[in-house]
């Protein structure tokens, strides 16, 4: 056993309260606060003056009054890719729409040419280096989806590279297979074809490599049908599961995946309260992207109120992709999570901790109370409030994985 390492003259500790139901009862806040981490878990933590009696003489690290929270979640990330679209910020100046960029061959399918291009050891080195931004900025946990081959194949490729990743990582990685990104040009006008191509050629052979399937369910690319179908599938085969649902319009994407109990409903930016309240009734979290829904400005927005007020839990994502989220940061989308979301801090925290790890099933990740990876950060800052207020800045000085720090 390891000795016990200590963090004390903590300004204020987020633990977070990971078993509490709702958005606002799962954030929880201590001033003055002390940590203990063993063997890489959290074994205590509360406030300085009731660390126990062993512990008071022990060696400790000194966080000089300054903020500590558990690291950030990041539920929904497409961060495998190569090259990227700079190019496409022009068009959008134009008035293109992201699904017409999509539709006359750019878009995804333009990242999706790069990327089957790419050696391993390019792709492998390129998400390498995101993760490390990512890392600095505070994400200790990320979900990591394939979606830019588009072939059998090739997306077996993706996941493979995925699998070295996580293995070699000291970040908690999570892979999502979402072969179903696109329908890829081989298949132009034959969605479904293609959907009962990757059931036989990809599904039956990734229980070892994924831990989710992903569909992008969307009128323009997979419809409600072809998704429940392909998702049926996935679910017959023992795969758990997650849509991307009613990001561009309220496709009932929601329904979808209520009725499938799927891990997670990600996007849900146009999902209105038929879609919001099936959520709440099956019990599935909301993975919401204000990023995306920000970056491309095509006008919606989760409705996030709806959405908490109806018991749905609320995880917030980066969705950082080269498309429509260029960032490796979930932190710097703190501050619009809160404005456009219409969130208060304490929400925002549980949004990209405690619930991004239930859209994930992790049980020990998003909080500091005992048992918990000791995955944490110290901010430039005494406030818990002040990294939903300040933007443009990384305001994260260190990190800690499993108690070591990285950062
Ligand atoms: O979540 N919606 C589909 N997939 C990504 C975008 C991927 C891309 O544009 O490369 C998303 O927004
Ligand atoms: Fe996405």
């Amino acid at each position: 056993m390891n000795a016990p390492e200590i963090f004390r003259h903590i300004g204020q500790l987020v633990t977070m309260n990971p078993q509490a139901k709702g958005q606002t009862a799962s954030f929880a806040m201590m001033p003055n606060a002390a940590l203990v981490v063993e063997g890489g878990q959290v074994t205590w933590s509360g406030s300085e003056t009731d660390l126990p009696i062993d512990y008071q003489n022990l060696p400790f690290t000194d966080c000089k009054g300054r903020l500590v929270t558990p690291g950030l979640v990041d539920a929904h990330t497409h961060l495998l890719y190569a090259g990227n679209r700079s190019h496409e910020v022009a068009l959008r100046a134009e008035g293109k729409s992201y699904l017409q960029i999509l539709e006359a061959g750019g878009g995804i399918l333009s990242t999706v040419r790069q990327t089957r291009q790419a050696s391993d050891h390019d792709l492998r080195a390129g998400v390498q280096k995101r993760l490390q931004t990512a890392l600095s900025h505070g994400t200790t946990t990320m979900e990591i989806k394939t979606g830019y081959d588009l072939t059998a194949k090739g997306e077996l490729r993706l996941l493979q590279i995925l699998k070295e990743v996580q293995k070699s990582s000291p970040m908690r990685i999570v892979i999502t297979c979402l072969a179903a990104h696109a329908v890829p040009p081989e298949y132009q006008g034959r969605g479904m074809d293609y959907l009962d191509h990757l059931k036989v050629s990809v599904l039956p052979h990734i229980a070892d490599l994924a831990e989710f399937v992903d569909i992008f369910c969307e009128a323009g690319v997979f419809s409600v049908e072809e998704s429940r179908s392909y998702l049926e599938t996935a679910q017959q085969l023992g795969l758990r599961i997650k849509l991307h649902v009613d990001e561009l319009q309220d496709g009932q994407g929601a329904e979808l995946a209520a009725d499938l109990h799927a891990a997670s409903a990600d996007h849900c930016a146009m999902t209105g309260l038929r879609g919001i309240e099936a959520l709440a009734r099956a019990g599935v979290p909301a993975v919401i992207l204000p990023g995306t829904a920000g970056y491309l400005h095509h006008g919606g927005m989760a409705d996030a109120r709806a959405l908490i007020d109806r018991g749905v839990s609320v995880a917030i994502g980066s969705d950082g992709n080269p498309g429509s989220s260029p960032t490796e940061s979930l932190a710097m989308i703190m501050p619009w999570a809160a404005a456009w979301l219409h969130l208060v801090p304490e929400e925002v925290w549980a949004g990209m901790t405690v619930m991004g790890a239930r859209a994930l099933d992790l049980k020990d990740r998003g909080g500091l109370t005992p048992g918990m990876a000791a995955d944490f950060l110290v901010w430039d800052t005494d406030d818990y409030r002040y990294p939903c207020y300040h933007y443009g800045s990384n305001l994260v000085q260190e990190v800690y994985l499993h108690g070591t720090r990285v950062v």
